[in-house]
């Protein structure tokens, strides 16, 4: 990818630049709890973002998307973002740059990226955090890691229409090699959980499928769980996000607040603490355990949150019949991919059966990723 971007960024260009790159992410557990205040337990993947980048002394950004074969200019004092979606991110993350005071200049780039897109595995956050990270080299601005990957999360809602939280910034921009993380998304305290399950391997199947409308299905959910937040406040003013609230304190509110937005409240809830419990048994090396508990995410996110879809359920249940030991539907939902964790013994025949299976019923095979735990923003030598 290095030497494909590199060719391409002389003939554009001229001249040559620097590299950065970042990281897409998987998630063990803890699914739509980052903007409820909860825990998350991601890590970055060797499947990421790569950018060249050359300052050009003016005010003007020329990039130059290689997947896609796309060129765009922009003004750094331009309000308007670029129509190309990619762009975008690049556009967002330099406007929040400038936001918070930063002084930068204009560049040029190339970059290229191995994440599939639509696949659950948060590209967008590997691009914006690229970016993110190698303008506060480039221009010396001394912002910490935290604000880096909150200037990922304020791209995705200011100009990219996504309320989402901060997990996969955070993963994106804190990955580090053999590590997963655990991160309080209320007081962002972090720990780091070298992950190298004996005997198991953790690997994706992608449905590729991705449905139409799911970041607005996405903010949907953060309303609901907003509005379920406040109504248990008003009994227990303690709680600030739903992560602080009890199941009996949601309990309370049930004739309150609508159907819907218990049944979102009731899975955020749940999720929580399997995160703790995960963790747990994590420490006791007890896998049969993490299983159980993904798939219990599984269930609470196609029954109670309605983020799944009919592939992601149907991945999901053939894990179970092969007797793997854990698989859920990994991140946003609504498409996407499952993470399983496998037995060393029963990979094979699971890849082949979800493999056969999938594509009788919906006419092509899911895509397999085996997990790498992997590097988050860095620059390049
Ligand atoms: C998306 C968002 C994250 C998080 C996950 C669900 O990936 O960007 O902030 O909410 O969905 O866990």
């Amino acid at each position: 990818m290095k030497s494909r971007i590199s060719e391409k960024f002389k003939t554009l260009f001229g001249k040559e630049g620097e590299f950065f790159a970042s990281a897409g992410r998987i998630n063990l557990i803890g699914e739509h709890t980052d903007y409820n205040g909860g825990y998350v337990f991601p890590g970055a993947i060797d499947k990421g973002m790569m950018a060249e980048i050359l300052l050009n002394g003016t005010n003007k950004v020329c990039a130059y998307a290689l997947d896609l074969d796309e060129y765009v200019e922009f003004g750094l004092e331009e309000e308007d973002a670029p129509a190309q979606s990619w762009a975008r991110y690049i556009f967002g993350v330099c406007r929040e740059v400038i936001k918070r005071g930063g002084k930068i200049g204009g560049f040029n780039t190339v970059f290229a990226g191995d994440v599939p897109l639509g696949a659950g595995m948060s590209s967008s956050a590997a691009l914006e955090s690229t970016f993110a990270f190698a303008l506060n080299y480039l221009f010396n601005l001394g912002i910490d890691k935290f604000e880096l990957a909150r200037i990922g999360q304020s791209t995705e809602h200011n100009y990219c229409g996504v309320k989402c939280g901060i997990m996969d910034q955070f993963a994106s921009v804190f990955g580090k090699k053999g590590n997963l993380m655990r991160l309080d998304c209320k007081t962002m305290e972090y720990k780091y959980y070298p992950f190298n399950p004996e005997g198991y391997r953790l690997v994706l199947l992608d449905s590729v499928v991705k449905h139409e409308l799911a970041s607005s299905a996405y903010n949907k959910r953060r309303e609901s769980c907003e509005r379920a937040a406040a109504a248990i406040r008003k009994n227990h003013p303690e709680v600030e996000f739903l992560r602080d609230a009890r199941m009996e304190w949601l309990d309370e509110v049930k004739d309150v607040i609508s159907e819907e937005d218990y049944k979102r409240a009731e899975y955020v809830i749940g999720e929580v603490q399997r995160v703790l419990d995960v963790c747990d048994a994590l420490e006791r090396a007890d896998y049969e355990t993490v299983g159980k508990k993904m798939y219990e995410t599984h269930d609470g996110m196609s029954r109670l949150y309605e983020v799944s879809c009919e592939e992601l359920d149907f991945l999901n249940d053939i894990a179970k019949e092969c007797g793997v030991t854990g698989s859920r539907v990994m991140g946003g939902g609504f498409g996407g991919c499952t993470i399983n964790l496998v037995k060393n013994e029963l990979y094979d025949k699971f890849i082949e059966t979800a493999k056969a299976a999938f594509k009788e019923k919906f006419g092509h095979e899911p895509k397999v990723y085996d997990v790498v735990i992997s590097d988050g923003a860095r620059k390049l030598e």
